[in-house]
Formats: C-alpha cells, structure tokens, sequence
C-alpha cells in the first residue's frame, strides 16, 4: 500500500517510487500540507515544530472558529482570516461566506473511483491507491472529499474535490479548485508556464516568483492557444538535468486557473482549477459538484524527469486503451494541398500516389459539406456536397480503400455557420446573450453544449456521418472560442455555469461518440492546437499540434509542448515550402525529421512533387514505421533546447534503441561542432550506430558525446544506436 496512516502524528503518507506527500490532520480537524518532496519516511507533527517555522501561527479565533491562519493548507476555505488567496469561496443562500470545513472520516482504497462525467485517469493494474478525506461544516452540513491517487510506479499524485450539499439551502460555489499546495518559502522559485497564441503554440516561459498573485488562465471557453493548463514552479538553478521541480497539470479542456500568490512572509500557495473568473455554480439540496482531476509531479532531476514522468503518465494512465499502444496510421491531409478547391478525382490523384510511398489513409479536411467552398457558411449542415464528391463519402471512403487508404473525415460538430440550414432552423442553438449581437469569428457561432437538446442532436448527427461511409478516423475541429456567454435553458442564477456545463456535454458527446465508435481513431484539433488538454487526450489519443508546419518553427512548439505531453500524442505533419505560414524553404530531410518525432503525416500535394521528393518521403514513412515505438512509446530527452542553441537535440530512448535527432536552425560558417551527451543510457553497455556500425560506451555517449557540426541552415541527422547485446 502506498498510502499509509500514522495515528500517532496524524499524517497520512503518500509513497511514490520517488516522492512523498503528506497530509496532517491538524489538532484532528484541518488537513494541513505539511510535505512534498524526495521520499521522506518520518517527519515530526506539525504541531510540535511548527512554532519553528510559523510566528503565532493559529493566533486569532473566528467567533469559535480555530484559523489556520499561516498554516499550510490542503484546502483554502476563504474568510477563516487566512487572506491569502483560498482554493474554495462559497457563498450561501443566507450571504454567509464563512465555511469551516473539518475532518470527519476518511478512506484509504484500492484503486481509482472514477469521476462523474469528467475524464479522468486510471490504472489497469493495482498499482494505484486513494485516499478520500472527508470535511464537513458544522454549520450547513455541506461535505467535502478530498480525494488523493497515488501512482507510485510513475510518481504521481492526483488530486480532485468533490462537494456534497447535504444541507437544506442552495449554496453558490465561486471557486472550487482542484488542488491547493502551500510551500513555505518561494524566495528562489521560479514559475514555469507555456504561452501562445495561434501558429506559436505552448512557448515556453520562467519568471520568478514575486510577492503577491500571478495566475495563468483561459477565459476562452477552451482551454486555449493562450495558455496551457499546466504550471511548474521550480527552482532558480534548475534545469534540464537538475534541481527541483513541482509539476500541476489539470485534466480539462475549458476555462482553468493556475494561481501562485506568495504572502509577504514568502510563503507560496499554488493552486489549478476551473477558471474562477465569470464561474459561479448554484449547489441545490442534494446536488454535488466535482471538480477536474489535477495531476501532480514532483522531480528532483529537473525539468527533463518532470516530462518524462508526465509522458508515461499520459501514456499508460490517460489516454483510454484503443489506439492508446498501437501504431496509427501515417495520413496525408488534404487542407494545405487544396484548401477547399478539390474533387474527388483530385483526392483519388492524391491517394494513388499517397500509396506508392506506403502511406495509409487520406484525410478529407473541411469543405466537403453543405455548400462550403470558404469559411463563410454550412457549419452544421452535414451533408456531403455532391458536387464536388458525386459518389458522396461513402463512394469516396470505397474507393480509398480499394486503392488500400484508408479513410479520415474532418468535422467541426461544436459550431454553427449563420449561413446554414442548421441555423435557420434553430437560431437559439448558439452560445448568446439575449438582445445582444452575435460576435461571429470565422464567420461562425458556437454551439451551446450546456444544451442537452443540442448534445443530442450533436450526438445523432456525427454519428450519421460516421455511419454513412467506411471512416477510419475524425478531425475533430474547433476553429472559435466563447463570447456573449448565456444560454436560455439556463435560469438567471445559472447563467455562470455555462462555461463549465459547456465543457460536461462535450464530454458526454466524446464519451458516447468515441464507445460508440471504437474503432475509430479521433484527432482533436482547435484552429491548430487551441485545446491540446489533458481532457481531450482522454477521448482522442492525439492531437494537431499548431496549424504552423514549418519545421524551424515546429521546433520550439513540439519543445514547448513536449514540457507535459508526450510525442506519441502530437499531430506533426510535413508540408509544401516555401512554408504557407512563415515562407521559409526547409530541405523535405529536415521537415520530415521534425514530424517523424510526432505522429508523421502529410500535408500537401503529392501529385506535384519531384520524383527526388517522393523518394525522400517513402524513406522517411519506412525509417519512421521502424522506429516510431522508440519515440511514441519510449523516454524522451530534450538534450539542447532551441531556446538557446543553433542546433536542437532531441533523444529517445527505448529498451535500448537510441534515436538521436539533431537540427541546425541557423548555420554559422567556421565554427567548432556542437557537443552532443546523450542521457539515460547505460554506462557500461556498448551501444553500435547503425548506419556506421561504429560502438560507443554508454560512458562515452553521455560523457563526450556526439558532435554535430551546423555551418548550414537546415541539416538534420537522426542517428540510430543499438545497444549490443551479448
Ligand atoms: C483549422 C485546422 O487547424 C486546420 O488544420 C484545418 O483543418 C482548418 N481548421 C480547416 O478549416
């Protein structure tokens, strides 16, 4: 068991292979943080050391409220006279917004409950345990279950809340989040985020700590190019290899918050959640709310062994188990090849020669429905243009599949056109305030997912789609995010749980569509990579990564993004140059490189391609069809960052293959060549190149390393390693 009880101090122990978490139970009654760090088997009550640390720490009393008032908490509750920033702010029906919640029971089990209509992770073997700790406040009988997941193979911890109204009044939660951890000193910390926007996907930022609140958010209604759902705070020397690191990602995909607030005394709280901005959830009698799934990784090995720890995470405990393990199809995609100006014979020219170079499915992308030759109209009008495909999907999916494709469709079921029969016929279906004008952005509206009527009807109209023809895979797309929020399903008091009841009926539209569907491999998609969540890869195994291809630019996204989610679920797909996004002309080498340590696909057209490039690309689909298990399914380390390096370098490793990935952003003439150390190898082992068939000492690898010269824009090698076996 990994999560053990000491009565004696009061402290629950939560034991990874690698780390160690502690609760105390406060004088019996305030789950109080009190360690999270290396394993740790024995720490002194906070009762008796806390004088050490904390001046007057529990000095004022509320009424006959005890206040944790400097305290290390496990969960905020505002006005306790701890002003810090709280993780829970209620509000009751009387105006009360003064909740105490303390300890009545708890649980210790086997296993992972799974939560109510929220994707969440799992363990197929034993290997996880929960603990659930039960509060109650005296007053209004509300309860609170703190429930913690102990991953020890894979060192970590998950977190989530969930709030019972067992009381006879209507409570209005303002913000619950999912996990709250209080650190006692952030004077060296640093916060480590990913940023972007549309094209330039989860950049990478660290800035320190300062005394008082910063937060990383979406108010998008998606989780948003704007912001990854995911903060680390680390420490100021930390780095790939070394130093510390707290991890907080949150398994959602619509408007979250992750807050740091360090108190004048340096003291830091760090919490994620749902967004608490325009976040406002009536509890009635009876009702309960759960919150998203925080997942928590703490290394001591910097940053490189956080990712890692989040990849096999996402892999093994995340993504659900079709497609999750086995190799997906290399596909070539129709959007930058034709945009909408194509016909099926177009598609078929495509096909036959996506074929000859052992590609497996086309992907049709947008433009095949309703009258949608531009972006200005037919969002929910499913129905195949027959102009342009006079055999319709179905004709078209046969005759992929006789030329041996397989087929993909593109959707984009969560929007409305206002140019669509759709519309006309429902026009309150969209998310829109009452009497205002609908901001439209692609000349589209979104539609109301908090709607049961729309989830249903979302629900029967893609899987008419999907009935209708032999589709082996969905883009599910998203190309908009949320404004003039309301909903007139919703009464007035609950206008401010749109956002969040949006986010729960997509999810019942993934769940029953994806059951329904098993043997159909989603993609999600939101104009690029807009909701690359941890929620969404719950449903859909991958997802594209940015509309930018260019594979300089692919370089810092598929870095950025790789901080928390492994290669095995980025879209990466080689294009046309000069680059459509950024005009730059890369050599086919590099940019198939650059894809093939994602999922490899094809962007363009392949009828107009020189013979050279085809052969280049039919090399490239039989290099990466060898050796993609080494980078989908093995350990990843980002060995130089092209933050600060002309050549990046990327290695993989599994069961003793080593890929080693390098490419020259920017050559610089009559320079010395860039040393190369490898990582995660094993000293003593020889491991032989395979192209070469040269042998190197694991020593040598990681100690001297390879060298890579860069006196040329845009080379790029990736290097096979063996490990010789005896
Ligand atoms: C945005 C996606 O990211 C693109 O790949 C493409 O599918 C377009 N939408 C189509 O409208």
């Amino acid at each position: 068991m990994s999560i053990v009880f000491n009565s004696k101090s009061n402290q629950f122990y939560l034991h990874t292979l690698n780390t160690t978490y502690i609760i105390e139970m406060f004088l019996g009654e305030i789950p109080l943080h009190a360690y999270w760090g290396k394993t740790l088997h024995d720490l002194p009550s906070m009762q008796e050391w806390q004088t050490q640390l904390i001046p007057n720490p529990i000095e004022t009393t509320v009424g006959n409220v005890r206040c944790a008032k400097m305290l290390p908490q496990e969960c905020a509750s505002f006005g306790l006279g701890d002003q810090r920033e709280a993780s829970l702010i209620l509000s009751g029906a009387d105006g009360n917004r003064t909740f105490n919640f303390v300890y009545f029971d708890h649980s210790i089990i086997n296993g992972k409950p799974s939560l109510d209509g929220l994707p969440s992770s799992y363990s197929e073997d034993t290997e996880v345990d929960t603990l659930i700790i039960r509060l109650r406040d005296k007053q209004t009988a509300l309860e609170l279950e703190l429930m913690y997941s102990v991953f020890a193979k894979v060192d970590v911890i998950t977190r989530s809340m969930r709030i019972v109204n067992s009381g006879e009044s209507t409570v209005k939660l303002n913000r619950i989040a999912s996990a709250c951890v209080d650190f006692y000193n952030g004077k060296n910390k640093e916060l480590l985020h990913l940023y972007g926007a549309w094209a330039r996907e989860r950049t990478e930022q660290r800035v320190p700590l300062m005394n008082g609140v910063q937060k990383v958010a979406s108010n998008f209604g998606t989780s948003s190019h704007a912001h990854a759902p995911f903060m680390a705070l680390v420490d100021k020397n930390t780095n790939e290899t070394q130093g510390e690191v707290y991890g907080f990602s949150l398994v959602y995909s619509g408007n979250f918050e992750a807050i740091v607030d360090m108190s004048p005394s340096d003291s830091v709280r760090a919490m994620i959640g749902i967004n608490s901005t325009d976040f406002g959830w009536q509890l009635k009698p009876g009702g309960t709310f759960q919150t998203p799934e925080a997942v928590l990784v703490y290394s001591d090995k910097g940053i490189g062994e956080m990712s890692r720890r989040f990849h096999r995470f996402f892999r093994r405990n995340l993504c659900r188990k079709n497609f999750r393990d086995e190799p997906r199809p290399v596909l070539v995609n129709n959007w930058e090849a034709t945009y909408f100006n194509f016909d099926e014979q177009k598609l078929l020219e495509i096909a036959r020669k996506a074929k000859s170079v052992d590609i497996d499915m086309l992907v049709l992308d947008d433009g095949w429905f309703g009258k949608r030759n531009d972006e200005h109209s037919s969002l929910g009008d499913w129905v195949c243009n027959t102009q342009k495909l006079p055999s319709g999907l179905k004709g078209l999916g046969d005759k992929l599949n006789e030329i041996g494709l397989k087929f993909g469709l593109w959707l984009e079921p969560e929007m409305i056109s206002p140019d669509s029969d759709l519309y006309r016929e429902h026009p309150d279906w969209c998310i829109h305030a009452p009497n205002r004008p609908r901001g439209e952005e692609r000349w589209q509206l979104v539609l109301d997912l908090s709607r049961d009527d729309v989830c249903d009807y979302l629900i029967d109209s893609v899987s008419k789609v999907l009935e209708s023809a032999p589709i082996d895979y969905v883009k599910w797309d998203c190309n908009r995010t949320f404004s003039e929020l309301g909903s007139p399903k919703l009464s007035p008091e609950c206008q401010q749980e749109q956002a969040h009841r949006y986010v729960l009926g997509l999810y019942r539209v993934l769940d029953i569509l994806t059951s329904r569907f098993p043997n159909v491999l989603f993609e999600g998609c939101a104009a690029g990579g807009g909701r690359f969540d941890p929620g969404i890869l719950y449903y859909m195994p991958q997802i594209w990564t940015s509309d930018n291809t260019d594979a300089v630019e692919r370089l810092y996204i598929q870095h950025g993004t790789s901080i928390i989610y492994p290669p095995i679920t980025m879209g990466a797909h080689v294009s046309v140059c000069p680059n459509h996004q950024t005009r730059r002309t890369v050599p086919m080498k590099m940019r198939g490189n650059v894809a093939i340590v994602g999922q490899l696909g094809y962007e363009l057209d392949l009828t107009t391609l020189s013979n050279e490039d085809l052969t280049v690309i039919s090399e490239q689909v039989a290099f990466y069809k060898k050796y993609r298990t080494v980078v989908q399914q093995g350990d990843m380390y980002r060995l130089l960052s092209p933050y600060d390096s002309p050549v990046v370098a990327w290695e993989f490793e599994k069961d003793g293959t080593v890929l080693l990935c390098t490419f020259v952003q920017k050559g610089k003439p009559n320079t010395y060549a860039v040393p190369i150390c490898l990582q995660g190898l094993e000293p003593d082992a020889t491991y032989i190149q395979q192209d070469t068939g040269k042998e190197y000492s694991g020593e040598f690898l990681m100690q001297v390393g390879i060298y890579c010269l860069h006196t040329v824009d845009y080379q790029s090698e990736i290097m096979v390693f063996c490990k010789k076996s005896f």
